[in-house]
């Protein structure tokens, strides 16, 4: 018995030699860490328990058959993140450039399938040269099975992918079809289809694989990266802070953390965040802070379409899902990018129970041709959808500006949102006084003696009228104005008594989101 356990012992410790040491050497030169001390991190001290350490390529061409590729290039398992269970693959660089072949898809796919079937996250730290080439179209089908099993757990289970060393090609399509793309800073951290090389062959374009795939390149201009980390290590932090807010499955609750901030404290500093000159810009995000648990904001997409905040806080220990116009870019205005931005971070809240806090302050859509053209329409058109959708807790302040169509998309009242309230300071109206003035008093204002004078009368006359939050209050459209002081304490009563709520979409396939 014993030398059989001692074998045991023997083949894991050639298993966890991963790619030989000059490989690990080279790898940790690069700035990069293992698959195996990625996945230590990662997960809670000695909670990983691997799965298929023994799974091994069966292709044999173009001498495949004379090397020997541990675990085939992907260690799988589970373990837990803070006491809860989570699914994990990390591909190993070491091994074959982590290049993913037959039975490396398969181990992905299988622990894909364990994490589906155990109802908890799963988390992948991607690292790879791509289809192993070598393999040919059985690498294709491991990533055909891996795609379709992404689609699969889209809305079942969160799906977080780490990039951290190259992915490219096909590969790039499972962490886009999930949830969360985090990417590292490392210069040989990079995601595109076609890379640099191809795109000089065919286009003439001359570039680095930095400037068309790294953070920059997606976290700024593409939007495919959501939060961007320094290292491996503090990426695979951001990972487990990321969990702490959400639930393990769409049947779940998102955990409850106490977190030792009194829900009654008051939010005094809000007068002096917001100007009371509605021209004048102002940090959301400052708002924000001063309102969630302890002031912590998760913020997603932070470096993307900044004319939109997202993110997970905590209210009263609850996880939130937080939306707001920023002000402080744009004027706040919603675009293609800020559409796109909001309306999946609200469908991604909504499909995983996380309750949606919703600060307006939206002066409208912003104008240009490039904008029309880019189909502000249907993507503008997104928000309106995920938040008619919604069903999960919907609480919308309003701050300042809520003007026109960009109103109604923001989680208003009419997309079914279930408490809404108002600042004194609100602007709810069909567009600002000034634009609103001399389209309804044009006449009026070029036919007086003083058309200036009387332009500026019919302002004031117009804001008086319509631009507060009274007229919508007037009409029920509006929950209550309330005092920004007691913001805090009125959004945690309103999710405590939204916990019971019950809402149900008619039955259906699925929607048609415009896309
Ligand atoms: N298939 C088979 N082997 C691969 C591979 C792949 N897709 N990608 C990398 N490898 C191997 C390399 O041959 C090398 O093997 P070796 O150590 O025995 O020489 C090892 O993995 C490390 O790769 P290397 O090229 O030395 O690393 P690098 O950091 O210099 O470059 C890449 C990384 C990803 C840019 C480069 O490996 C590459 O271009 N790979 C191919 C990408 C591709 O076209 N994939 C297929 C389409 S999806």
């Amino acid at each position: 018995m014993k030398d059989l356990v001692n074998e045991v012992y023997k083949r894991k410790e050639t298993i966890k030699k991963m790619g030989g040491e000059e490989r690990i050497k080279k790898q940790h030169e690069l700035g990069k860490l293992t698959a195996r001390e990625r996945i230590e991190i990662l997960l809670d001290k000695g909670s990983f328990n691997e799965i298929n350490p023994f799974v091994e390529k069966r292709n044999t061409d173009f001498g495949l058959d004379k090397v020997y590729l541990p675990g085939d290039g992907v260690v799988t398992g589970y373990g837990t993140i803070d006491g809860r269970p989570v699914a994990v693959f990390a591909q190993d660089f070491t091994v074959m450039g982590g290049s993913l072949g037959e039975m490396h898809g398969y181990k992905i796919a299988y622990i894909m399938d364990f994490a589906m079937k155990m109802g908890i996250p799963i988390i992948g730290l991607n690292d790879s040269g791509g289809a192993r080439i070598q393999e040919g179209v059985d690498a294709l089908k491991g990533y055909g099975d891996i795609f379709y099993r992404n689609t699969l757990a889209s809305g079942v289970i969160p799906q977080i992918s780490v990039i951290m060393g190259p992915c490219a090609g096909g590969a790039v399509y499972s962490p886009a079809i999930g949830d969360f793309i985090i990417m590292t800073k490392n210069k040989s951290c990079y995601m595109f289809i076609t890379g640099p090389g191809v795109i000089k062959t065919v286009t003439g374009e001359e570039i680095t694989p930095q400037e068309l795939g790294g953070w920059e390149a997606h976290a700024v201009k593409s939007g495919n990266c959501h939060i961007v980390a320094e290292d491996d290590v503090h990426a695979l932090q951001l990972v487990r802070k990321l969990i702490s807010y959400l639930p393990l499955n769409n049947l779940d609750d998102p955990p409850v953390i106490q977190t030792g901030d009194d829900p009654a404290r008051t939010t005094p500093r809000i007068y002096d965040i917001i100007p009371e000159d509605p021209q004048k810009p102002y940090d959301v995000r400052d708002v924000i802070r001063e309102v969630v648990d302890n002031g912590e904001f998760f913020e997603i997409h932070a470096n993307y379409a900044p004319n939109a905040t997202v993110g997970f806080a905590r209210m009263d220990g609850r996880s939130v899902g937080i939306v707001a116009n920023n002000p402080k870019f744009f004027a706040g205005t919603l675009d293609v990018n800020s559409s796109d931005k909001i309306a999946r971070f609200v469908r991604f809240c909504d499909a995983f129970n996380i309750p949606i806090i919703t600060f307006m302050d939206v002066p409208g859509y912003l104008p240009g041709v490039d904008q029309e053209y880019g189909g502000i329409i249907r993507h503008g058109a997104k928000i309106l959808y995920a938040y008619s959708e919604a069903t999960v807790p919907l609480v919308t302040i309003i701050l300042r500006k809520a003007y026109g169509g960009a109103y109604i998309a923001m989680g208003s009242k009419h997309l079914g949102a279930d408490i809404v309230y108002a600042y004194p300071t609100a602007e709810i109206a069909v567009m600002g006084p000034e634009g609103a003035a001399e389209i309804v008093f044009r006449k009026e204002i070029k036919s007086s003696d003083n058309p200036e004078e009387t332009k500026l009368q019919k302002i004031a006359e117009y804001r008086e009228r319509f631009a507060n939050p009274y007229r919508a209050a007037s009409r029920g459209y509006i929950d209550d104005v309330i005092d920004p002081k007691f913001t805090r304490s009125k959004i945690i009563s309103a999710l405590r008594i939204i916990d019971t709520k019950r809402e149900k979409l008619p039955p259906k396939k699925h929607g048609n989101i415009p896309l």
